[in-house]
C-alpha cells in the first residue's frame, strides 16, 4: 500500500473541534481575533470561533500541498494577512501540521502584524514529521496517513483516482482499487 488515506466524517469534526476548544478554555487563553489558515483551516477556524464566541476571523492564505499528498518543496504565504493587531491575542487555525511549515510561516505573518500574543491550534498533529508543535491540538499521530476531510472530498478523490486509474476501469473497479491503493472507501458519489 503506498499511502494510507483515513476518511474523516463530520462528526469526527465535531469532536476534534469541541475538544480544542475546551483545550483552550481550560488553558485560560481567551484569543480576541482568530486567523485561519486558508484554505485547510477555514472550517476549523470557523467552528472554533463559534465555540469561544470570536468574532473577529480572518485568514492568510498559505500554500505548500498543491496537490493531494503532494508537497511543495516550501510552503508560501499566498494572501498575507495585513491587519493591525496590535494589543489583541490571537489563534492561528490550521487542520493538520504535517510537516509544520504552514504553521510556523502564518505565525512568522501574523507575529509581523504585532499582536499581543499569538498561539495555534490544529485538529491533527504527526510527531514524526511536523517541525512545528501547536500548542493546541486534538489529536496526535505516530505515522503518517493522509487525512481527507470532508472540505476536500471532491478535489482529494479526484486527484487519488487519477493516479490509479487505467483504460477499462469502472466505477465498480475503480472502488475495489482505491481500498487496495489507500484502505478507505470513497466517500462521494464519482464518475470517471
Ligand atoms: N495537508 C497537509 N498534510 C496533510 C495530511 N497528512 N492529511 C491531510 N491534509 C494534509
Amino acid at each position: 500500500m503506498p499511502m494510507k488515506v483515513k476518511i474523516v466524517d463530520w462528526t469526527e469534526v465535531e469532536r476534534w473541534s469541541s475538544s480544542l476548544s475546551r483545550s483552550i478554555v481550560e488553558s485560560g487563553y481567551a484569543p480576541d481575533a482568530i486567523i485561519a489558515v486558508a484554505r485547510g483551516g477555514l472550517v476549523p477556524a470557523r467552528l472554533l470561533a463559534d465555540m469561544l464566541s470570536v468574532k473577529d476571523v480572518l485568514s492568510i492564505r498559505i500554500e505548500h500541498w498543491n496537490e493531494t499528498a503532494k508537497p511543495e518543496e516550501k510552503a508560501v504565504v499566498k494572501e498575507p494577512l495585513r491587519a493591525n493587531l496590535s494589543g489583541k491575542k490571537i489563534l492561528i487555525v490550521d487542520d493538520i501540521a504535517d510537516t509544520g511549515e504552514s504553521l510556523m510561516l502564518a505565525k512568522e505573518n501574523v507575529s509581523s502584524c504585532n499582536p499581543k500574543e499569538a498561539k495555534t491550534a490544529a485538529f491533527q498533529f504527526i510527531g514524526k514529521t511536523s517541525r512545528f508543535k501547536p500548542d493546541f491540538i486534538a489529536e496526535q499521530l505516530s505515522e503518517w496517513i493522509w487525512y481527507m476531510y470532508p472540505w476536500n472530498y471532491h478535489e482529494d478523490v479526484k486527484n487519488l483516482i487519477g493516479r490509479i486509474k487505467k483504460p477499462g476501469d469502472t466505477e465498480a473497479s475503480i472502488m475495489e482499487k482505491f481500498i487496495a491503493e489507500y484502505g478507505a472507501r470513497i466517500p462521494i458519489d464519482f464518475k470517471l
